[in-house]
């Protein structure tokens, strides 16, 4: 197994390229269940999440090719409907062929995704929203069973919460039903408006692209022709990342293909904490504080501050001149990086959904544990800034959504180092 070995203490300078978001690939993979034809899509980053998917899809049948980061996919010939638990308990987002495979087929099986380190994460919505679609759903054995034998019929869906896959599993499922289908209180991430827009682009119509309310005319099982390549936009939480790797070290650095507009929530508290930035079409640079100031930051569903961001803003804040308060509003577990902190000399306190962090801590290398894959980039961020050297084990849930991490760091004059367990 690998683990990174950090040395800390370094600034950082220069520039670097940011990958697509594994966030808007998932759902774009998925989507190609309900196209006749090849599908070409670029800017696929490389993490183990997206040939996760491409597995899964394979597994179903479909044969696709991969090539410095575009796969033409064609899900023409699957015939087997039934999302394996061996790789669906690889990767939760799995549960995105759903939605897909339903409308397609009017059956299907797909393994539960089960619990995971932030939470119990459970998919109840997706459920609810597809049975009022005229699905009858069954559990067994650990799989989901779906069947709709005349295909899915259009509804009306009122989420009880806002969420990401629920509302694109339940837009893939619209697409192929027979008549409108009107979704309320949809989520509006970047990720999830790509994927309206691909659809929207293809013949599928939606109205209300962006907003919580999304109406969207099915065909009645006829699949969808792909006209041109789909290019998967920038990951703005990889993006945040490197933000919060330049702060967290004072440094000024530069990344490139970005999108900043779907970086706001992030810059603005960059800014409150003391950093100034640079903006061009599709380029950030960050710029060190004076001081750097604590915040108070609470989690919340897009345009606010995004959940996937909780754990690299709280090692930004251990260097932080006084002390920050931060609320996590959407995954129960998310404070798993609050421990290996601590075993890193940082002072936080917890207290149910809240933790109270010291700034000006004195952080010192020590071995820690990734547990999940924005807890880990936490703790790679600090030991950027503690004295010594860092191990950070279990890396393979980075892997799943950063593309060459350690490299990238590299190239802003990190000392990073991959090494063998
Ligand atoms: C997606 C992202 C993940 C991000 C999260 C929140 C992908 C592949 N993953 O995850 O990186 O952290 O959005 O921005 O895009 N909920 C229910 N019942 C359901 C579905 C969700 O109670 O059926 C709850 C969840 O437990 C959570 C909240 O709703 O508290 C939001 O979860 P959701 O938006 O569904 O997260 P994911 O789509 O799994």
């Amino acid at each position: 197994m690998d683990y990174l070995e950090i040395e800390g203490g370094n600034k950082l300078s220069g520039e670097i390229t940011i990958d697509g978001a594994k966030n808007a690939a998932l759902p774009l993979l998925a989507a190609t269940i309900l196209f006749e034809n090849e599908v070409t899509i670029e800017n696929l980053p490389r993490v183990n999440d997206v040939f996760t998917m491409l597995r899964l899809l394979e597994n179903l049948g479909a044969s696709y090719s991969y090539e410095e980061n575009t796969a033409k996919i064609n899900s023409h010939y699957i015939t087997n409907t039934r999302a394996i638990y061996d790789i669906v308990r690889k990767m939760r987002a799995s549960i995105l062929t759903l939605g897909p495979l339903l409308a397609r087929f009017g059956q299907c099986e797909v393994s539960l995704p089960g619990g995971c380190a932030i939470g119990q994460r459970p998919i109840d919505l997706h459920l609810k929203a597809l049975e009022m679609m005229g699905a009858e759903i069954i559990i067994e054995q650990g799989y989901i069973r779906a069947t709709a034998p005349e295909g899915l019929k259009g509804a009306t869906i009122v989420f009880d919460k806002i969420t990401v896959t629920g509302t694109e599993n339940i837009v893939m499922a619209a697409a192929l039903a027979h008549g409108e289908s009107k979704i309320i209180n949809a989520a509006k991430e970047p990720e999830v408006v790509q994927l309206c827009q691909v659809l929207n682009d293809n013949g599928i119509k939606i109205e209300g692209i962006g907003s919580d309310e999304l109406i969207i005319q099915g065909t009645g099982q006829k699949l969808i022709t792909a006209k041109k390549p789909i290019k998967v936009i920038p990951d703005r939480i990889e993006a945040g990342t490197y933000l919060c790797a330049g702060a967290i070290t004072n440094s000024e650095i530069t990344l490139k293909s970005v999108n900043h507009t779907h970086l706001f929530a992030i810059i603005l508290k960059l800014q409150e904490m003391g950093f100034d930035f640079d903006l061009s079409e599709d380029s950030i640079t960050i710029k060190p504080a004076s001081k750097v100031k604590g915040a108070k930051i609470t989690t919340s569903e897009y345009p606010g501050f995004p959940t996937d961001m909780q754990a690299q803003f709280m090692a930004l804040a251990l260097r932080a001149q006084g002390a920050s308060l931060i609320e996590e509003k959407l995954f129960e577990n998310r404070f798993m990086h609050v421990s290996e902190l601590i075993r890193m000399g940082a002072n936080i306190i917890l207290s149910n959904y809240t933790a109270t962090v010291e700034g000006k801590s004195n952080l010192n290398g020590a071995d820690v544990m990734a547990t999940d894959l924005r807890a880990s980039s936490a703790l790679v961020l600090a030991a950027l800034v503690a004295n010594g050297t860092t191990r950070v084990h279990r890396i393979y849930h980075l892997d799943r959504g950063y593309v060459g991490l350690e490299k990238k760091l590299q190239q802003l004059g990190a000392k990073v180092k991959r090494l063998k367990e």
